[in-house]
């Protein structure tokens, strides 16, 4: 069977998958007040290409699906989508990052999906911070969409952006919320992919901080074993139902046993999240690429996959890292 695997044998298996550029929040690491310029709707991938593409690359070996955007609910009939991709026999695992916002009212119909998890983006647990942050007053509905997930079959990970400045006091916080509840705080560092580029902060929290800083509180930190293409390295507290996870996102120590792929909402296809794109999908299949023409070119845009995010990041052809995560898919 054709595989996809790159110069440095990494085996491809996680296509993450963004279903729009569009955002119900303005989180201040992700996008600048006034928001980002959006495309428009024409220009984005149809679900139908994007259930092809899935098709075709779970067929080349991806067995984990990510859907993420800007926000995946704020797309029409996202759900409908997700129905029909959990047809897909060859996908192991189709999950779905969200700010939480808008995905109440579905998690019945969510959990009779392939979905196994939910990443849900909670950087604040302070109502008036977390206003701050986002730029939009929707604490109480992530809130309760937090406790709704909690009751359901998901897997549920809390995504908490590490921001000097703005939330690093509630760190000790998130990880007292896994003495109780069965839940797994990833502490992420923050990137500077705002649609501004790097921001001048006091102290850097890298991962060695964050991991230091919560060593400070906790006498019996225990490492886990996670798989080796994990983005966090994670961790529990003994005693402690949950556990906490810290992602190297900016440092990326974790490059080394990558095993994903991005596709952008405009169908660009990024082998690297710090990569500026290497091929614009889209534009192949609306000429006519067969589903042979497709796997070929996955197979060979794979192969040049980038060692680690550094390499990618000098390859680009515009320097500065700057674009909006919402346009790239996370
Ligand atoms: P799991 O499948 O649950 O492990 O999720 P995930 O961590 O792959 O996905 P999620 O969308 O929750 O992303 C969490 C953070 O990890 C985000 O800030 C991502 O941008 C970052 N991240 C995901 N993949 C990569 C990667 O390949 N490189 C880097 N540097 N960061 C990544
Ligand atoms: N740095 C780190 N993580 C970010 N995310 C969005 N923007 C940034 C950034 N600049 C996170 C979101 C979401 C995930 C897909 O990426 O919080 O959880
Ligand atoms: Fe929206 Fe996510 Fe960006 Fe926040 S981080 S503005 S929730 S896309």
């Amino acid at each position: 069977m054709n595989q996809l695997i790159d110069q440095y044998g990494r085996k491809i298996s996680y296509l993450r998958l963004a279903v729009t550029d569009r955002c119900n929040l303005r989180c201040q690491y992700c996008m600048p007040a006034k928001g980002i310029d959006i495309v428009d709707r024409k220009e984005l991938l149809t679900y139908k290409e994007m259930y092809r593409i899935t098709r075709v690359l779970s067929e080349l070996g991806v067995d984990k699906v990510r859907l993420t955007g800007g926000e995946p609910f704020v797309r029409k009939d996202f759900v409908n989508f997700l129905e029909s991709l959990s047809f897909n026999d060859k996908l192991k695992e189709i999950n779905i990052t969200t700010n939480g916002a808008l995905i109440s009212n579905y998690i019945d119909r969510l959990e009779k999906t392939k979905i196994k998890s939910v990443n849900l983006s909670i950087d604040s647990l302070n109502r008036e911070k977390f206003f701050q942050i986002t730029r939009r007053d929707v604490f109480d509905k992530v809130k309760q969409t937090y406790k709704d997930l909690l009751m359901s079959d998901m897997r549920l990970k809390l995504n908490v952006v590490v921001q000097s400045g703005f939330n690093t006091n509630e760190i000790i916080d998130f990880v007292e919320l896994t003495k109780n509840e069965d839940v797994s705080v990833r502490f992420i560092e923050e990137m500077p992919f705002n649609g501004k580029g790097i921001r001048k902060v006091d102290e850097l929290w890298d991962f060695t901080k964050i991991l230091d800083h919560i060593r400070s509180d906790y006498k019996s930190i225990q490492p886990l074993e996670s798989d080796p293409s994990s983005t966090s390295r994670n961790f529990k507290i003994e005693s402690y139902k949950g556990s906490f996870g810290i992602i190297p996102a900016y440092t990326r120590s974790i490059c080394s046993d990558c095993n994903r792929i991005r596709i952008t909402a405009t169908g660009m296809f990024k082998n690297c999240l710090f990569d500026d794109g290497v091929f614009n999908l889209k534009d192949f299949l609306r000429a006519g690429a067969s589903d042979e023409d497709l796997k070929n070119l996955f197979i060979s845009t794979v192969q040049k996959k980038p060692e680690n995010g550094f390499v990618a990041e000098a390859n680009r052809k515009s320097k500065n890292v700057s674009e909006s995560m919402s346009t790239i898919g996370g």
